[in-house]
């Protein structure tokens, strides 16, 4: 099974970045924990701070993996192109974000990428990636 964790801007930061909101791990020693958790799936990770960039991922995944785990990040609030990207795929989005997009400022509780994706996970942290790739493996 193929599965896809796409990130969005500034999530290259994680670790650097507001910890008091998004916590002190680095995304890389996360993708570690995941690796090893789920030894039979064969993971794929991007990330960008470019939005067409992840559009062409999304894209070229889109048609080929079981299943794609996306935090768009800031691009969440603003991008009806990767809402448009994953209504135009095969494989089943699964939306993350780490902090509790609907408890902070008004503009992060538009989302144009919820209406598109199979389920929308947010504020349970890192480990919103874990049940999403839970949830794709459950599709299998
Ligand atoms: C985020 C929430 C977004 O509102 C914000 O712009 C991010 C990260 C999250 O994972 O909590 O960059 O997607």
């Amino acid at each position: 099974m193929k599965i896809a964790i796409i990130n969005g801007p500034n999530l290259n930061l994680l670790g650097k970045r507001e910890t008091d909101i998004y916590g002190n791990m680095p995304f890389e020693a996360y993708l570690q924990i995941i690796r090893e958790k789920f030894l039979d799936i064969d993971f794929h990770y991007f990330q960008s701070n470019i939005e067409g960039e992840l559009i062409n991922e999304i894209q070229r995944l889109g048609f080929e993996f079981d299943g794609i785990v996306l935090n768009p990040a800031g691009y969440t609030h603003t991008s009806v192109a990767i809402g448009d990207a994953i209504a135009a795929i095969k494989a089943p989005v699964v939306e993350v974000h780490i902090s509790n997009v609907h408890a902070r400022e008004e503009f992060r509780k538009l989302s144009h990428v919820s209406g598109k994706s199979a389920g929308s996970i947010f504020g349970l942290g890192l480990k919103g990636y874990e049940l999403a790739v839970e949830y794709l493996l459950s599709l299998k």
